[in-house]
């Protein structure tokens, strides 16, 4: 038995989902409105003796105990074992020692780069960068010492003879970034050479990456890390180290774009402040910061290019120069910090400046942006309405036209009602016609296919088979991990596709829980007959949870027919049937009576395959 099970068996899931949503006993399962999205009528369903959890509305998503809190907290699976454990009162065999030391490796050589770079600042050779530093970008000598900034000197194996001698090899410089493969058999050298070194440290202030800035213009300006095993861009924020406290005690944290952006205004005093490095925020950011604060005030130079970066998935973009992306750009908003129940706003900076120019030129222009910042939705109302008085009705229309996806992509209901009623105002006209505005027909929904619940069973086996036969990742490579359940099963199929050949190394429970897979008897199977097997099985996953969808229907069906009686029910089914879809909570009935009637149908066809 390993500690996931021994958690799972500890954490009641009723109750701890029950924590976040309220749950009513529904038959043998529990219901509640999804936590993980705005709705009305309860979807989301814990089914205790499978020990999973399903969203049959909107959002669709499912998983464990484990799935559930990596979501809700936005952590990994280490993270979610970490709270959970802690949760059951069971002490983690401080994860897997090997793996330990192996990052702490990486960490101490980032650390060992650091002290190195920063006396090449005070030495012979340094004096062009301490006086970039200091005349050109107005940096004091404290402000450069307690960031630790250094100076990489040209020439391509200073830090890699400095490390050699210290005792680390090649391999762990690689892994930590400071030294770059080389081609055929050439050795590897330094990857930052001719650099002002701005370190990057995590939360905890351990350096885990490093920044280069060229001094004459050099492209890139800056040189970073690449992502490592200790440094992740998406989830590590420049200074926050320094901020925290700062940050905790104004309850409020500034996220600017660039590296001078924190340097400057840390120097001028404002210490709540920290960057992303070259990508917009992302939810894992969000949730990062909000353990400090919960509120996000983002400095942007609106009119600036950069801040328009293609959206990535699960991070913020802010652009409103067409009505999509000022959409996109509220549903991310929405999105994050629903997610991670944070209040997140906007700062405009004016144009072209950026916020290490503008502390230094106007202190109190900077200040007055910073109370300035309005929440997000406001934001990009404010842009894409200006201070628009529309002169005939027709352009009211068109000026409501416009807002709408935005104002649509606000989920909470008493938020909207608040943005309504400022444009309302501002426009001239009466509430209800703007809310009367939003309203068209949401197009029917359609029916989802499968949903992503299913026993343990047929996902072990095809774990199994997969940890059996290395040689099918190839085939499988593209199919998402949500094929799994479990967060454990989710992880071990990461890891097979990572490497199909160590991904059952017993290192940790889910390597130990591999391992057992591994060895579980299966028929011997080629790897042409074992594909074979393993899209059987998947079938079977995707029909269990079909049924699982089909069954938690049912149950509403049942219960609104108690509600309603069977007549209204039949009635709404039958018009639910020729297309005419009622308004209100009785629209939501009618689809799920179309989708009971489709998915019927689909089950159907896939039991009965047509003959040929
Ligand atoms: P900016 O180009 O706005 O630079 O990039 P900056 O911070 O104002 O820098 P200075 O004032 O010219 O020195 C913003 C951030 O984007 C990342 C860095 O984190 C930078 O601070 N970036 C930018 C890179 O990683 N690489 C680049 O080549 C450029
Ligand atoms: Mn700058």
């Amino acid at each position: 038995m390993d500690v996931v099970d021994a958690i799972k068996r500890q954490v009641d899931l009723v109750a701890y989902i029950g924590r976040f949503t309220q749950l009513q006993k529904s038959g043998r399962s529990f219901r509640g409105l999804c936590p993980f999205h705005s709705e009305r009528t309860p979807s989301f369903y814990v089914f205790p003796d499978r020990g999973t959890w399903r969203c049959f509305g909107q959002c669709g998503e499912g998983g464990d105990l484990f799935t559930f809190v990596q979501k809700r907290e936005n952590l990994d699976f280490r993270g979610a074992l970490r709270l959970l454990a802690s949760e059951a009162g069971i002490s983690l065999q401080d994860d897997d020692p090997k793996r330990r030391s192996h990052l702490e490796r990486l960490a101490a050589i980032v650390s060992a780069a650091v002290g190195f770079y920063e006396r090449q600042l005070r030495e012979a050779g340094g004096e062009a960068a301490m006086a970039y530093l200091v005349e050109r970008r107005g940096l004091s000598p404290e402000t450069i010492a307690a960031w630790h900034l250094g100076w990489a000197p040209a020439g391509w194996h200073h830090l890699r003879d400095f490390l050699l001698n210290r005792g680390y090899t090649e391999a762990d410089m690689l892994a930590a970034g400071v030294l770059v493969e080389s081609d055929e058999g050439r050795e590897p050298y330094d990857r930052f050479r001719g650099r002002v070194i701005i370190p990057i440290a995590n939360e905890r202030g351990e350096f885990v990456a490093l920044g280069g800035r060229g001094l004459h213009g050099e492209e890139p300006k800056y040189l970073n890390s690449p992502q490592t095993e200790i440094f992740d861009k998406s989830r590590t924020l420049f200074g926050l180290h320094h901020a925290a406290g700062a940050i905790r005690e104004k309850g409020e944290v500034i996220v600017v774009e660039g590296y001078m952006d924190v340097l400057g205004p840390w120097q001028a005093g404002y210490r709540n402040v920290v960057a992303t490095m070259g990508t917009s925020l992302t939810r894992h950011h969000a949730a990062l910061l909000r353990r400090f604060a919960p509120r996000i005030v983002l400095a942007l130079d609106p009119d600036a290019a950069g801040m328009n970066a293609a959206a990535r998935a699960g991070s913020l973009v802010l652009g409103f120069e067409t009505d999509e992306q000022a959409a996109a750009s509220a549903r991310s908003a929405d999105e994050l910090s629903s997610e991670v129940d944070v209040d997140l706003r906007v700062a405009a900076l004016p144009p072209g400046c950026d916020p290490d120019e503008l502390v230094r030129e106007d202190p109190a222009r900077w200040e007055q942006a910073i109370a300035g910042a309005v929440p997000f939705v406001e934001f990009l109302l404010g842009r894409l309405l200006g201070d628009a008085r529309p002169a005939s009705p027709l352009e009211a229309r068109h000026l409501v036209d416009r807002l709408r996806p935005v104002l649509l992509a606000v989920r909470d209901p008493v938020e909207r009602a608040l943005y309504i009623q400022r444009v309302a105002r501002q426009l001239g006209v009466t509430e209800a016609s703007v809310a009367e505005r939003l309203k068209t027909p949401r197009p029917a929904r359609v029916p989802r296919s499968a949903g992503r619940a299913s026993p343990p069973n047929p996902e072990e086996v095809l774990l199994a088979i997969l940890l059996q036969h290395p040689a099918l990742r190839l085939a499988y490579r593209n199919y998402p991990e949500t094929l799994f359940t479990g967060a454990v099963e989710r992880e071990i199929f990461r890891r097979w596709l990572r490497d199909p050949e160590t991904a059952a190394e017993p290192v940790d429970d889910v390597g130990a829980r591999a391992a057992r897979l591994a060895a579980y008897r299966l028929p011997p199977l080629t790897d042409f007959e074992a594909r074979r097997a393993a899209d059987e099985k998947i079938a079977a996953v995707l029909r269990e949870r079909i049924r699982m969808h089909q069954a938690a229907r049912a149950q509403e069906l049942s219960e609104a027919e108690q509600r309603l009686g069977p007549n209204r029910l039949a009635e709404l089914a039958a018009a639910a049937w020729r297309g005419e879809i009622p308004p209100g909570e009785e629209r939501e009935l009618a689809e799920a009576l179309i989708e009971e009637l489709e998915l019927g149908l689909s089950i159907h066809r896939r039991e009965h395959p047509p003959a040929r």
